[in-house]
């Protein structure tokens, strides 16, 4: 019971000794098998008992009763970097330690509700898993009672720690998941997840060959996680090919990354802190060629460099459909037979404004870009025919065609035929 611990009569700590205010590693835990006891067990399961770092290593000594819980510290990545720096800086400098950042600079951020939010019920969430400054900690401290800011545990969870974990590809699955980009269901029904459950269940050797996330995403266990192509897929210089120049640039538009004259607007500057974006030839290649030397363990180069190929390609091929609709809604601005939303800087629909979009086209436009221009490629790229074809390819096929009958819908409407 709770309370036995902490009525401890006067008399008695009046006898203890000054030593026994000094709070040791034994207190916390002896108190915590009673509290928390399968937190104490998982630690007792992790490297961390087995070397010394205890309870306060990472929580700190303030807290020593059921009355100052309040002095119970949350590590955050500055923590478990006293010891792990190595692994620390890496993730410093790669993608997901901008994850909150990237987040927050999100122009309908504001418009969720804040429990999705800093509530970490939604963006927040997944989106946790990046770097916190520490005003960001104090604000998280007074409104969600300060957790999540550790980023660390979000591979290797508390209180195991266990690498085993990290290197499973369940260990990405939680964020990497559903609307937008649902990679844990594409590599899961491929061949490389196939293979991978197979060796779980033991059905496999164990070293037989299979790829898991991590094989791709952190080769040689590098934190710093980063792709050619990043989660959206623009990049620059533009491409050679006029058709796909012209639809890069119609998308970057509906970004609001270019305004309507094709010049950068204040939200390039947001791209590139954030890095969601390649802009150089060169930085793009350093990620693919890191990826082709992981395929290369286990597949002929030529093969390897063909796959990733068809990944571009699609790419190429999406990016058409999305500029033709995109333009059709641009159109009806235009034309006035669709009301531009006020706020919205550019003649383009904004792609930004996600499922806050005013009118069900525009919420259409979203949709075929977040999920359905997302699921052709990235299920390309991770060996998936089904994600690339019917719930990638087809569906965006399927939204263009409504997109358009909608669009003549209203400028019947409007009598702007
Ligand atoms: C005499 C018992 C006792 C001792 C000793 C003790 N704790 Fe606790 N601790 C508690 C209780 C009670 C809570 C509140 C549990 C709850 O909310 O269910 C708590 C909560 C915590 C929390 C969670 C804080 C939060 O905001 O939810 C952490 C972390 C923690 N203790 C770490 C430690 C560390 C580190 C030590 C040793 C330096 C320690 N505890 C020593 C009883 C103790
Ligand atoms: C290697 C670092 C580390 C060690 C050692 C450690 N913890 Fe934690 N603990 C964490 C992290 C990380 C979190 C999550 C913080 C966050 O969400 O921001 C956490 C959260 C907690 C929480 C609150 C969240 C919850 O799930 O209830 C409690 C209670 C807690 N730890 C107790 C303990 C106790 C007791 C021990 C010793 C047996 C211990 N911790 C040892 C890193 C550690
Ligand atoms: C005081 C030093 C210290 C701190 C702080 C610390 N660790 Fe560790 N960690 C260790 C030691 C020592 C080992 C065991 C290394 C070994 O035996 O190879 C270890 C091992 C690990 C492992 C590998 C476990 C395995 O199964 O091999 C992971 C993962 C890990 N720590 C994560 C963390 C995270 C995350 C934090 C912060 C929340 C953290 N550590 C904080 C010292 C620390
Ligand atoms: C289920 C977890 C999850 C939720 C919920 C979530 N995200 Fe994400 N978000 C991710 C993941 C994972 C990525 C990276 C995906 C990729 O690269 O394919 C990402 C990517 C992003 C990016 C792009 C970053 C870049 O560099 O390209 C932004 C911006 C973003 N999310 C904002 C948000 C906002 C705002 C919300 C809430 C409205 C949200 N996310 C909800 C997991 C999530
Ligand atoms: C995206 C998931 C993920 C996150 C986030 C993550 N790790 Fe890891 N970590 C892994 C994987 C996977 C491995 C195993 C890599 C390998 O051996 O190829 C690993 C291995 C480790 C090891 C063991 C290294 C060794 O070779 O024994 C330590 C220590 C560690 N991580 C610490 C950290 C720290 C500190 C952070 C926070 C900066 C962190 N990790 C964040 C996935 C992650
Ligand atoms: C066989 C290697 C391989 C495996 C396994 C793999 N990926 Fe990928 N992943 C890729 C390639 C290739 C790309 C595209 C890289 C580029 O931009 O050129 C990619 C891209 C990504 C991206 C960026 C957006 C996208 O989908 O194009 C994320 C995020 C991602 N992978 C996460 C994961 C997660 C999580 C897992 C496990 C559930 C996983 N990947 C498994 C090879 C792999
Ligand atoms: C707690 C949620 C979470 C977990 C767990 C997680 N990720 Fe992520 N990941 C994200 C978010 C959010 C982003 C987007 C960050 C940004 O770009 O700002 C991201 C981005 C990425 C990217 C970069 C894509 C790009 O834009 O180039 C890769 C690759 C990736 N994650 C792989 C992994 C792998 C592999 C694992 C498991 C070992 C994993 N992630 C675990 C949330 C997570
Ligand atoms: C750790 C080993 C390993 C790595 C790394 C790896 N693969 Fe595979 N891959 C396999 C195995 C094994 C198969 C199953 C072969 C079969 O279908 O007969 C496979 C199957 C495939 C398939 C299905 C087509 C086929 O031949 O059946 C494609 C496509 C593929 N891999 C592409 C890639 C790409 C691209 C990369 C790098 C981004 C990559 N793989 C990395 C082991 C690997």
């Amino acid at each position: 019971m709770k309370t036995n611990l902490v009525v401890v009569p006067a008399v008695a700590v009046l006898t203890l000794t000054a030593a026994a205010f000094i709070s040791t590693a034994d207190d916390c835990v002896d108190c915590h098998k009673k509290i928390t006891p399968l937190i104490v067990s998982d630690w007792e399961l992790s490297k961390h008992s087995k070397k010394e770092v205890t309870c306060s290593t990472c929580h700190g000594d303030g807290h020593k009763s059921a009355t100052d819980v309040a002095k119970a510290t949350q590590p955050t990545a500055d923590t478990c970097g006293v010891c792990h720096e190595k692994q620390v800086k890496e993730f410093s400098g790669g993608k997901h330690a901008l994850a909150w950042a990237a987040m927050k600079a999100m122009p309908t951020f504001h418009w969720q509700p804040m429990t999705m939010t800093e509530g970490m019920k939604g963006c927040g969430g997944c989106h946790k898993i990046g770097l916190k400054t520490e005003a960001e900690i104090k604000e998280l401290k007074k409104t969600s009672p300060g957790f999540g800011v550790a980023s660390c545990d979000a591979c290797h969870t508390r209180h195991t720690f266990s690498l085993t974990e990290a290197k499973s590809p369940q260990a990405c699955m939680t964020c990497h998941m559903g609307f937008d980009h649902p990679q844990w269901e594409m590599y899961s029904t491929s061949k490389h997840g196939a293979r991978h459950f197979l060796k779980q269940t033991r059905n496999l050797p164990p070293n037989s060959a299979a790829p898991d996330c991590h094989t791709c995403h952190m080769p040689e266990g590098h934190h710093g996680v980063n792709t050619a192509w990043g989660f959206l897929a623009v990049r620059l210089p533009m491409p050679e090919d006029k058709q796909w120049a012209a639809d890069r640039a119609t998308i970057l538009q509906a970004l609001g990354v270019l305004d309507p004259d094709g010049k950068p607007t204040a939200r390039l500057d947001v791209v590139k802190a954030s890095k969601v974006a390649k802009l150089t030839h060169e930085d793009w290649q350093a990620e693919r060629d890191k990826m082709l030397k992981t395929c290369n363990q286990c597949h002929s180069a030529n093969f390897a460099k063909g796959e990733l190929a068809k990944g571009d390609d699609m790419i190429r091929q999406v990016d058409k459909l999305m500029a033709e609709a995109i333009r059709i809604v641009a159109g009806l601005y235009k034309d006035g037979a669709l009301a531009k939303p006020k706020g919205y800087a550019a003649a383009f629909p904004d792609l930004l404004t996600f499922h806050d979009a005013p009118t069900v086209i525009e919420q259409k436009l979203f949709v075929m870009f977040l999920q359905h221009r997302m699921r052709a490629f990235q299920g390309t790229f991770h060996s998936n025919p089904d994600y690339a074809l019917w719930y990638g390819w087809s569906e965006l096929q399927r939204d263009l065609t409504e997109i358009k009958e909608r669009a003549a819908e209203l400028r019947e409407k409007a009598g702007k035929k």
